[in-house]
């Protein structure tokens, strides 16, 4: 009672504002899975975030979250206490994040939120499994359009792969290709050969992320309490500040145990810690009184977004669909499974000339009064 009476004093009621405003834009989002249940589909990210939530959704590449909200009339203590160290906790940076990047992490800061057990990445290999798909581990390094003639009719045009494999360099040709890799060369390296007209480069840097995992006590003394046991928090988030090595850190809790949070932080407990660059045995000194063990993960996360932006296209060639465009509106687990829906029945539609299910205008509409 304490907290929410603080909490209204501070801040009044943008709290229960934005908890509706972020609602309200998910709302208008999940209507993505009743177009996809439809098998409706969408050419380019663009259209796509056009047909869920209309200008105020493609205005949203134009916007970053702090913007949004200011004009949404959150106060300004407001977006920067609460707002920014939760989008410094998702994604590393608070300033050049787009609006539904901001909903995407505001959302991820409410409850509810669920884990696989044995981490999230068995998600990726399950599905893999489940779609039998034959699975050729190796590195694409090039594609190419080949037209191969044939004895009956029309010659048909193929995509020569090129990749790596422990076997050496090999390929194959294929009908369709969809790339489900960042193309940023430092990612995913895919020279696209003979390819007219070219296929565009996306020179967006991707922006680095560091998480590191720290078994041991925290150092309450370095967070402003001397006493360990007056220190009763399971995550520390930060504000913009030059001097700050940390965007936050928080205890990890088992995933049968999620949302319990029994445990007092001071004991012995695994913290994650995120920050810009990699984390020194000095500053771990000042973070923790004591530790055993760290493990550190340093990845390109998301592309760097600056305001206004434009999507990269889906469709990069006839038959060639790149589903990472959607990154630039926001970059999560599930907006991949979004774009790779939206890709599938893209290619789907394509092959067989369904042209009325691409695109569709007002389909909101359309699916309301079908029912
Ligand atoms: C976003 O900005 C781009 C580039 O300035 C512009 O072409 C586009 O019309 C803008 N979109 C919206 C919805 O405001
Ligand atoms: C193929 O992979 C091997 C092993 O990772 C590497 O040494 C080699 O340089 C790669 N070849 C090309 C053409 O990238
Ligand atoms: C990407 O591939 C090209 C051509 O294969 C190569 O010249 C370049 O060095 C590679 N870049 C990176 C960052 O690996
Ligand atoms: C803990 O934090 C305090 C305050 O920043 C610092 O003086 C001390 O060296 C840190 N380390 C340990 C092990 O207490």
């Amino acid at each position: 009672i304490v907290n929410v009476l603080k909490l209204l004093w501070r801040y009044g009621l943008n709290p229960l504002r934005m908890y509706m405003w972020v609602e309200d834009i998910l709302d208008k989002f999940m209507r993505i899975y009743r177009y996809q249940t439809h098998d409706y589909t969408f050419s380019s990210n663009e259209r796509l975030l056009h047909a869920l939530g209309g200008n105020d959704f493609t205005r949203m590449l134009n916007q970053t979250i702090d913007e949004a909200m200011q004009k949404a009339s959150f106060s300004h203590k407001f977006i920067n206490e609460v707002v920014c160290p939760t989008m410094r906790d998702n994604y590393g940076s608070a300033n050049d994040r787009s609006f539904l990047v901001g909903a995407v992490s505001l959302a991820g800061a409410e409850s509810g939120l669920w884990s696989v057990k044995g981490g999230n990445k068995l998600v990726c290999t399950g599905l893999i499994y489940a779609s039998k798909a034959e699975v050729i581990s190796g590195t694409v390094l090039s594609i190419e359009p080949k037209t191969r003639p044939r004895s009956t009719g029309d010659p048909v045009n193929l995509y020569q792969v090129t990749y790596n494999t422990t076997a050496g360099v090999t390929g194959d040709t294929y009908d369709i290709v969809v790339i489900a890799a960042p193309l940023n060369s430092k990612i995913a390296n895919i020279t696209f050969k003979n390819f007219n007209p070219p296929v565009p480069e996306f020179s967006s840097p991707y922006h680095q992320t560091i998480v590191t995992f720290v078994h041991g006590r925290l150092n309450t003394s370095f967070f402003g309490y001397r006493d360990p046991s007056a220190f009763r928090f399971g995550a520390i988030f930060t504000t913009e500040n030059p001097k700050l090595f940390i965007n936050s850190l928080g205890v990890v809790s088992p995933v049968e145990k999620k949302g319990e949070g029994g445990k007092l932080p001071t004991q012995l407990a695994v913290w994650k810690v995120f920050s810009r660059e990699a984390l020194t045995k000095e500053q771990l000194g000042l973070l923790f009184s004591s530790y055993d063990s760290v493990k550190v993960k340093k990845w390109l996360a998301y592309p760097h977004y600056s305001p206004p932006e434009k999507c990269p296209p889906i469709v990069l060639h006839d038959k060639l669909y790149y589903l990472n465009g959607i990154e630039w509106a926001a970059s999560a687990m599930e907006m991949s499974a979004i774009a790779a829906k939206n890709a599938a029945l893209l290619a789907y539609h394509r092959w067989y000339g369904n042209a009325e299910m691409i695109d569709q205008e007002d389909l909101y509409e359309k699916l309301k009064t079908e029912l």
